[in-house]
């Protein structure tokens, strides 16, 4: 129990606890974007799996398991944000195009809480939600209001910000980014992010603004 202590109170052990639950949520994210697909199948197809995904026994560990990875990754990451700018007040001058940092790097906190502002939204509005009849209506109706639409679509552009830095910034954590291979992972982090953010943003797009008399 004293070593867990020591860990998360030292920065190295905040750093790694924010990087092995920021790589465990980008897990839960591909196989989260993988379900949704399935809206674009129809509704028997989505109905069919969400049903099979809530007769899942293990449902219910796996969801608490989740929203503990989800806090311990905020909560810590804020914490770290705080003891830089108490330790660094006055960030430093960084010149433009020689290295400087990327937007993604820039925007981690704003991204940040613009994610957790929907992810508190998103979650009250689809697991939350009393109208478990048909799933598919449920997330078709949210999207018919187009100010719900774009605030999803602001939020997976904020998404594929954070997680373009996030996933490198974790490997680095690591020790893979300091590797000759690193351009490579740089590059594959962010078509990575670009695609799951991708893949979130078609479907608020979809049932907003194309599939109107799809239902
Ligand atoms: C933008 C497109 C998205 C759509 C259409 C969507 C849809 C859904 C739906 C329908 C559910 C309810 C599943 C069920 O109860 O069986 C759900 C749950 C959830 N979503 Fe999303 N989602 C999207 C993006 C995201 C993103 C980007 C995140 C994370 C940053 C996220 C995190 C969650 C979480 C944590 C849950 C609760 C999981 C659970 O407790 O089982 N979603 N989503």
């Amino acid at each position: 129990m004293r070593c867990l202590g020591d860990f998360f109170s030292s920065s190295i052990g905040r750093k790694i606890s924010v990087a092995a639950a920021g790589l465990l949520l980008c897990c839960f994210l591909i196989t989260h974007l993988a379900g949704n697909l399935l809206l674009l199948a129809g509704e028997g197809t989505f109905n069919h799996y969400a049903e099979v995904l809530e007769a899942n026994p293990l449902l219910p560990a796996a969801e608490i398991g989740l929203a503990l990875i989800f806090l311990l990754h905020i909560m810590v990451s804020l914490k770290l944000k705080y003891e830089n700018r108490r330790a660094r007040p006055v960030p430093y001058v960084v010149q433009k195009g020689k290295g400087g940092r990327s937007w993604g790097s820039r925007a981690m906190l704003v991204s940040g809480l613009l994610l957790l502002a929907f992810l508190v939204i998103h979650v009250k509005t689809f697991r939350f939600t009393e109208h478990r009849e048909s799933l598919y209506r449920h997330v078709f109706d949210a999207f018919q209001n187009k100010v719900y639409t774009l605030f999803y679509v602001a939020a997976m552009i904020g998404l594929g910000l954070h997680l373009s830095h996030g996933f490198q910034s974790a490997l680095r954590t690591f020790g893979v980014g300091h590797s000759r291979a690193m351009s490579a992972i740089k590059r594959t982090g962010l078509i990575l992010s670009a695609a799951i953010a991708a893949g979130f943003a078609l479907l608020p797009l979809w049932f907003g603004f194309m599939a109107g008399g799809a239902r």
